[in-house]
This record gives C-alpha cells, sequence and structure tokens, in this order.
C-alpha cells in the first residue's frame, strides 16, 4: 500500500506495459513492436524522409490495434485516483495509445505523441489534426494547408518531447512518482525518477520485472499493473 495524504501531490508516469492487458504489444519484449522492425526504418526523421510508406504502414497498423483495445483496470484505477486528487494529480504517458483517456484520465500530457493525430511534415505551425485513417497506401495520406504530406503525430528517436516544460514543472512539485510498465531504458522519461529524488519525493516502480534505473526508486513493486493498481493507493 502506498499513502497518499493531503499534502501530497502525485506525479505518473506510465509506459507500454500499462496497455499490456489491453492487448497492445510492448516495444521491447522477445515478441514486441521493435521485435519485427528496425527502429531506424520506422520510427526516425531519416525514415519518414527515404521510406514514408514503411513509416505510415507501421503507425496504421498500431491505429487499427489501438481502435480494438480497451481500458484495463490500471487505466481505470490512475483516473479513479485522479478523480480524488484533482489538481495534485498529473499524469505523464510515453504511450501513444488513447487507453488514459477513455479509462477518464484528464491531466494528461502524451510526451511521445499520439496515434490518433497526424501533423504537417515540414512543421508549418499548423496544429496537429485528429486522424484515425488506417491508411492502405501513402497515396491516401492527407496533406496539410500548406500542401505538405501529413505525418504521424509521434515523436520519433532524435525529436524531443512534448510539453517538457510542464513536465519539469511538475515533477518538480511531485511529493510521489509512481511509474509504471517502463524498462526505464529511453531517455528523458528515464531520469525522471531522478529529478523527483532531487526534489524530494518518494518514487515507486510498479511492472513484472525491475526497470533498468531500478536502483532510483524508494520502493519497486513486482507485478502486473492492472493487478497490483487498483489495490495500490491509501488515500488519508
Ligand atoms: N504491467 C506493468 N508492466 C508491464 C506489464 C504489465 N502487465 N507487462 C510488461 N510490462 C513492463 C515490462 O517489464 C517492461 O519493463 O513494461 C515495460 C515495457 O518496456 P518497453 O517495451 O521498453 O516500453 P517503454 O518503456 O514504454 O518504451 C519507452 O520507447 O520505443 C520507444 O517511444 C517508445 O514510448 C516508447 C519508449
Amino acid at each position: 500500500m502506498i499513502s497518499i495524504g493531503p499534502a501530497d501531490r502525485v506525479f505518473v508516469l506510465t509506459g507500454a506495459g500499462i496497455s499490456a492487458e489491453s492487448g497492445l504489444p510492448t516495444f521491447r519484449a522477445s515478441d514486441g513492436l521493435w521485435a519485427g522492425h528496425r527502429v531506424e526504418d520506422v520510427c526516425t526523421p531519416e525514415a519518414l524522409e527515404l521510406n514514408p510508406a514503411l513509416v505510415w504502414q507501421f503507425y496504421s497498423e498500431r491505429r487499427e490495434q489501438g481502435a480494438k483495445a480497451a481500458p484495463n483496470p490500471a487505466h481505470v484505477a490512475l483516473a479513479k485516483l485522479e478523480a480524488e486528487l484533482g489538481d495534485r494529480f498529473f499524469l505523464c504517458t510515453q504511450n501513444v495509445d488513447d487507453l488514459h483517456e477513455r479509462a477518464g484520465s484528464k491531466r494528461l500530457v502524451h510526451m511521445h505523441g499520439e496515434l490518433a493525430k497526424s501533423r504537417c511534415e515540414d512543421d508549418c505551425g499548423e496544429l496537429p489534426v485528429e486522424d484515425h485513417t488506417v491508411y492502405k497506401s501513402l497515396d491516401e495520406v492527407g496533406r496539410c494547408k500548406c500542401g505538405a504530406r501529413l505525418r504521424p503525430h509521434i515523436v520519433f528517436f532524435g525529436e524531443i518531447p512534448l510539453e517538457m516544460d510542464r513536465i519539469q514543472r511538475e515533477i518538480a512539485r511531485a511529493t510521489l512518482m509512481v511509474v509504471v510498465g517502463t524498462s526505464g531504458s529511453v531517455y528523458p522519461a528515464a531520469n525522471f525518477v531522478h529529478w523527483a529524488r532531487q526534489a524530494g519525493a518518494r518514487t515507486v516502480y510498479i511492472g513484472p520485472e525491475p526497470p533498468l534505473n531500478a536502483h532510483a526508486f524508494t520502493n519497486v513493486v513486482e507485478g502486473k499493473a492492472g493487478e497490483v493498481l487498483p489495490e495500490l493507493f491509501e488515500l488519508s
């Protein structure tokens, strides 16, 4: 049990593991998303330039898979915690699926982008647009108002994650950081636990195995998110 008192502010970071029980594969498992692909071929600015058809095929498949998945008890437990804590709760997800929103989470940022959005390939300044289309070929992909092709609203390797200022502010004022289902291998997210500790927060990890940065946590709870989270928090 993790106790949360009236003076606590909670920052939650989630990774692919929280959506595993919804049937969405993680990235680095032996049968994970990267198992069938080289990251450089589908998730880098260079890949988009050299082979946009493959990049769009990969993210169209992710859209198709994401639309079929439903939130699991771990997503629901975090939405419930937010309903209790209000502005003392903040959720940062590395996931590009929308399962947190569909479970009822509101105070959240998608630091690695969102599957259901597209944006201008030339970053002309137009905002990302909602786009659920599963494209069958590159010819079908829409155009921005400026004429450039749309790209997935995904943060590729080598690009700067979204909303970092807001994330840093929220970490600095959190008293408890809860990290769920992430291998701790992608930065800057893998550093958040260090930033939270510097700010004096308690730090807890939940997942079936310790992440790469396990040593930095005050507490590691080994188990599946959907089984652990619904029973984890004790509010006073
Ligand atoms: N509950 C909790 N955690 C789980 C579960 C579960 N049921 N099943 C698996 N996990 C854990 C695994 O133990 C692993 O540590 O989820 C983690 C998934 O790790 P990764 O596949 O590396 O995914 P993630 O850490 O989210 O990747 C970070 O890398 O590829 C990029 O941009 C992509 O956002 C992604 C980032």
